[in-house]
């Protein structure tokens, strides 16, 4: 069993920071490290407190993995694939270690809270010195230090429910920030593994948020990200505690002027969140509804709660109340049982809805997941067909509904130069697309008024308005 969801006292936390005085203070310690992250927003977001915490320990980020004292891979787990690469990027780094035995190596994130994981670590990876779970983020002076002591490697992965407030974050982006308002997962969709490595849903309190918030809004942040599996069930795990829409209405007071969260589930979007994005002076038109699958039986095996028509009502009166909304979603092909003729609803849905964007997966078993011991596995020759004429849909559907900002304005938080042009700048519109204009450096961080001219690909090309 797990234990109830704790909030971790401020004591501890206290206690955490002393700790990672004292490993400053060693002589012995790593000097630099180097985080390298998998997986979705939450682990970035994790990454960044990762980073904070060995700032505060004294450490300054290596250029390279390679050169760097302290090697920290933050994994995901979410897919085999995932799984796989985290893997064999620990596994590589084995032959520098070897020339550089001082280096040390910590695994953590979702793949190392999945179970048997550690202890497949430990004896396959042994030269991995510290694994530890999402549950131990906030302990790392503490694992750190012990590990230095210790001499051996160090396992901190168990099933608590933690609530940390306080963790140093080093930011990667100065303009925009990430901002968890709950964590974990109470869905079991029966394909997903996040529920076993993140624990159960558990929502930050109100005036957490909001001072984080503020704090940020002085920092010169311009546009914060609402982090949580399941954002749309913020509350919901504890009585009196504000729901989603009235945190929404409260953010849109502190003075942040781009507001936008991540994930949503489509069961328990209510008519009030969308009326709260309505009236919103900054959350931003855009959603993220993953849908998964068109097809009912499909959707009642998934364990998602609603069906086709009920999603699609969502996404009406998503877009009756805020008109040009951006959409996006993700999908699932290939899911245990799907036949032709479910694969052709979700490509029907596709065409009905008409997505700006989509992540398209293919079903990747997970162990202990209900769906991993469903009848019918798919054989990967018919998902691969699936995907293929999937995302080929998608994409000739995405030119179409992305030339409806032709000739409109649109404005993007400026976020880097241009892969392909050194003249050219971009970032995020209003409505969740890619934006590229002309510009240079001195542009990120600011928000840029722009009119789009041309629609290439999944990118919105856009000529400067003054
Ligand atoms: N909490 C988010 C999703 C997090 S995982 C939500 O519910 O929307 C991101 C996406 O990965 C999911 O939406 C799903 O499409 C995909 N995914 C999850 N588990 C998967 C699996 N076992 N195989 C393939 N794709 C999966
Ligand atoms: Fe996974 Fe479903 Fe939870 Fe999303 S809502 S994290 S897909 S279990
Ligand atoms: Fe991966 Fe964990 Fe996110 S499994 S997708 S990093 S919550």
């Amino acid at each position: 069993m797990r234990s109830d969801s704790v909030l971790i006292p401020e004591e501890e936390m206290a206690r955490q920071r002393d700790l990672a005085l004292e490993v400053k203070a060693l002589p012995h310690r790593p000097r630099s490290y180097f985080v390298v992250t998998y997986g979705c927003q939450m682990n970035a977001h994790d990454s960044e407190k990762i980073a904070g915490m060995l700032e505060e320990m004294g450490l300054l980020p290596a250029p390279r993995r390679e050169e760097a004292d302290f090697v920290i891979f933050n994994t995901c787990c979410i897919r085999e694939n995932a799984e796989r690469k985290a893997l064999g990027n620990v596994a590589w780094l084995k032959e520098i270690k070897r020339q550089r035995p001082e280096m040390m190596i910590a695994v953590c994130g979702c793949m190392a809270q999945e179970p048997g994981m550690a202890e497949r670590l430990l004896k396959q990876y042994r030269f991995v010195d510290l694994i530890f779970g999402t549950s131990n983020l906030y302990r790392l002076p503490e694992l750190l230090l012990s590990r230095l002591n210790a001499g051996a490697p160090l396992v901190a992965v168990d099933d608590a429910d933690t609530l940390p407030e306080g963790v140093p974050v080093r930011r990667l982006r100065h303009d925009a920030a990430y901002l968890t308002i709950m964590y974990g997962c109470n869905n079991f969709c029966s394909y997903c593994i996040v529920p076993y490595v993140r624990g159960r849903e558990r929502s930050r309190r109100e005036e957490d948020i909001l001072r984080e918030a503020e704090a940020l809004a002085a920092a010169g942040v311009r546009e914060i990200m609402l982090l949580g599996q399941n954002v749309n069930s913020y509350g919901l795990d504890s009585a009196g505690k504000p729901l989603f829409p009235s945190l929404l209405r409260r953010l849109d007071q502190v003075g942040i002027e781009r507001i936008r969260f991540m994930t949503s589930h489509p069961k328990d979007l209510s008519n009030d969140l969308i009326a709260a994005m309505a009236e919103s002076a900054h959350v931003l038109p855009q959603f993220h509804l993953p849908v998964q699958s068109g097809s009912d039986p499909i959707l009642l095996r998934m364990n998602r709660h609603y069906t086709r028509s009920q999603y699609l009502d969502r996404v009406r009166k998503l877009r009756a109340a805020i008109p040009g909304i951006g959409l996006s979603t993700d999908m699932i092909v290939a899911f245990p049982g799907e036949t032709e003729a479910d694969f052709e609803e979700t490509l029907s849905l596709v065409s009905e809805v008409r997505y700006d964007s989509a992540f398209t997966f293919v079903y990747s078993p997970r162990t202990g997941t209900k769906a991993a011991s469903f009848p019918d596995q798919i054989p990967p020759e018919i998902a691969k067909d699936r995907i293929t004429r999937l995302i080929a849909l998608q994409e000739a559907l995405q030119r179409e509904t992305l030339s409806r900002f032709l000739n409109q304005e649109e404005e993007l938080l400026v976020e880097s130069v241009s892969r392909r042009s050194e003249e050219a700048v971009s970032g995020k519109g209003r409505h969740g697309i890619s934006i590229t204009l002309p510009g240079g450096a001195e542009d990120i961080g600011k928000i840029l008024r722009c009119r789009i001219v041309k629609v290439k690909n999944n990118t919105l090309i856009g000529e400067r308005i003054p």
